[in-house]
């Protein structure tokens, strides 16, 4: 199993995107008036390039979240502590099969988006507690624990951190991030 985790954590090395982008810190007004959204703070809607589809802009706050997620989901395959939740989407990878993958970082990015304040997308996936349902979720092994939460929040900080984002705006994430231990863990 352990050798099937690390191919797959391999696997998804190649697939994911790691450059680096650099945030703003600060958390100010608008030129409008109106408070800035941790989104905003993220690079907001500033048009950028799209590294994930060449030739196409992306707001850059939905840029920095998916490069984060992805970094996340690589540190996650590599993480023993929780990757066995995992073993769906790990085995998917290892054959080859990166659909499930692809699902995941975008509904992860759409997620974030909408919790970080993005105006211009949605969430069309689970709610957090059927996703962390194996009842609901098959692709959820096993129902998680407060430690394995704990792990997964030390993953993100760690894929946050991958993408240089500032320990004030993981901070932020963190209090979004902590509003859902209730519904994710379930045992
Ligand atoms: C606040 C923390 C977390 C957030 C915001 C979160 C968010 C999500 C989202 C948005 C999905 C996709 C749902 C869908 O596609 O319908 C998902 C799936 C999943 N989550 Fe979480 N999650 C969190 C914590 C955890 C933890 C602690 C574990 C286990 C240790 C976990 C394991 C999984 C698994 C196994 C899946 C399915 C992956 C797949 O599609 O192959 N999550 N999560």
């Amino acid at each position: 199993m352990k050798k099937h985790i690390t191919r797959a954590a391999v696997a998804i090395a190649a697939i994911a995107f790691t450059c680096s982008m650099s945030f703003m810190t600060s958390c100010k007004k608008k030129d409008s008036g109106t408070t800035m959204t941790l989104y905003d703070s993220l690079g907001g809607t500033t048009m950028v390039d799209d590294p994930y589809n060449p030739g196409q802009k992306v707001e850059a706050g939905r840029l920095g979240i998916h490069k984060v997620v992805d970094s996340t989901i690589l540190v996650i395959a590599g993480d023993t502590a929780i990757n066995s939740y995992f073993t769906v989407l790990l085995a998917e990878v290892t054959s080859g099969n990166t659909s499930g993958f692809t699902a995941l970082s975008k509904n992860l990015t759409d997620f974030f988006c909408v919790a970080t304040g993005a105006k211009n997308f949605t969430y069309g996936g689970k709610s957090m507690t059927a996703a962390h349902d194996p009842a609901q979720n098959s692709r959820m092994s096993a129902k998680a624990d407060n430690g394995d939460f704990d792990a997964f929040v030390t993953d993100l900080v760690a894929g946050a951190h991958k993408n240089g984002l500032s320990d004030v705006l993981i901070g932020r994430i963190g209090t979004i991030v902590g509003t859902l231990r209730t519904q994710v863990v379930q045992r």
